[in-house]
């Protein structure tokens, strides 16, 4: 409860920072909303990974707010998926990996329309990892320049760091673990993220990699 709460603060923090407007307000809130009621740890990670998505964006020079939506709305596709697998901690199966791997396109699918750039990067947050996916992506429908899509790369790869961090913090199921040095979450980032390596760096050095 106290840890929503510090949330709850964090997200109307942010939309004062940020300078959300009423109207995406109602959209994004609604949208949690769902979110909520049908896997509530989802929300939880998913409000963390939209305010440590919004510190890197701003340690590495680039707009927070792309970060922060995106944060927000990363794995909104787990509407799609069996609440009893989102539950699941072990025995995780083939089948059931299969499906958990569809949440970046029915992310995608979800916000096309109400959130075009956030459902470019949605849909690429788990590209960067040793096993990215989707493999392949849905036909494009928003006409995106190439431009803007390979900003929602960048934005997508601070996802995947952001939603990494969170899990080595958090766990799957948001249950509490030992908490590790930033110094060993900065080389678990690395060594999964090689290429971004250069930025994990820096946001170690911000002091980013922490907990909170
Ligand atoms: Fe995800
Ligand atoms: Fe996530």
């Amino acid at each position: 409860m106290e840890q929503h709460t510090s949330l709850d603060d964090k997200l109307d923090f942010s939309i004062s920072e940020l300078s959300i407007d009423e109207r995406e307000q109602e959209k994004l809130g609604n949208l949690l909303l769902l979110l909520k009621y049908k896997h509530l740890p989802t929300l939880y990670h998913s409000l963390r990974v939209a305010e440590r998505g919004k510190r890197f964006a701003q340690a590495l020079g680039l707009n927070p707010k792309p970060a922060w939506y995106a944060g927000n709305l990363h794995d909104i596709g787990n509407m799609l998926i069996e609440k009893e697998i989102l539950d699941k901690s072990e025995g995780i199966n083939k089948l059931d990996l299969e499906r958990i791997h569809m949440h970046p396109v029915y992310g995608y699918y979800l916000l096309r329309d109400l959130f075009p750039f956030s459902a470019e990067i949605v849909l690429r947050h788990h590209t960067h990892q040793r096993n990215p996916y989707p493999i392949s992506f849905p036909e494009q429908k928003a006409k995106f320049s190439e431009k803007a899509l390979n900003q929602a790369t960048k934005y997508s790869a601070i996802i995947a760091l952001a939603e990494f961090c969170d899990s080595i913090y958090f766990g799957k199921r948001d249950s509490p673990k030992k908490e590790p040095s930033q110094r060993s979450v900065r080389y678990r980032l690395i060594e999964n993220f090689p290429k971004q390596e250069r930025d994990i760096r820096r946001l170690y050095k911000e002091g980013l990699l922490s907990k909170n």
